[in-house]
């Protein structure tokens, strides 16, 4: 038994779109506890901090945009191999390719408004959370 934490972000657009609550019922289905969360705004070097890996890419500007568009709602989840898990519950970057029955493959019709966040690796998910919730 692998029980791990993940840093998962709600981002602007589920808030918009009030689906907040379709999402956490999802999550708490599946079994996945939430140990800590928080509403926040960010602002431009926190998400230049954790989109380090894409400032560089033609996009970035757009998801900038995006990300400071509203409110995100954070979230530490606990759970059975819970990074990989919540990964494919949310269904790959490219909403094209994500399949009917995920968040994204439900919800999202952009690539960059795909509603929500995933830490992919245990780095990163100590990295993310560490960042987020210090
Ligand atoms: P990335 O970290 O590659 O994917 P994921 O969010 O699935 O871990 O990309 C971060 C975000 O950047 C992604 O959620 C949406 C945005 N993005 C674009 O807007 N266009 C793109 O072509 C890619 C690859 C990502």
């Amino acid at each position: 038994m692998l029980t791990q934490q993940t840093y998962i972000m709600l981002k602007p657009d589920a808030l918009k779109r009030q689906l907040l609550g379709e999402i956490i019922t999802r999550i708490e289905k599946k079994g996945y506890q939430i140990v800590q969360a928080k509403l926040m705004q960010l602002d431009a070097p926190i998400i230049a901090e954790h989109y380090a890996h894409l400032t560089d890419q033609p996009f970035y500007p757009k998801l900038e945009r995006y990300m400071l568009s509203g409110p995100v709602f954070g979230m530490v989840l606990e759970g059975e191999d819970v990074i990989r898990g919540m990964r494919n519950m949310m269904g790959p970057t490219n909403v094209f390719e994500a399949a009917p029955g995920t968040i994204r493959g439900d919800y999202a019709t952009d690539v960059t408004y795909n509603l929500i966040h995933g830490s992919d690796t245990p780095e990163t998910a100590e990295a993310e959370i560490k960042r987020f919730f210090g």
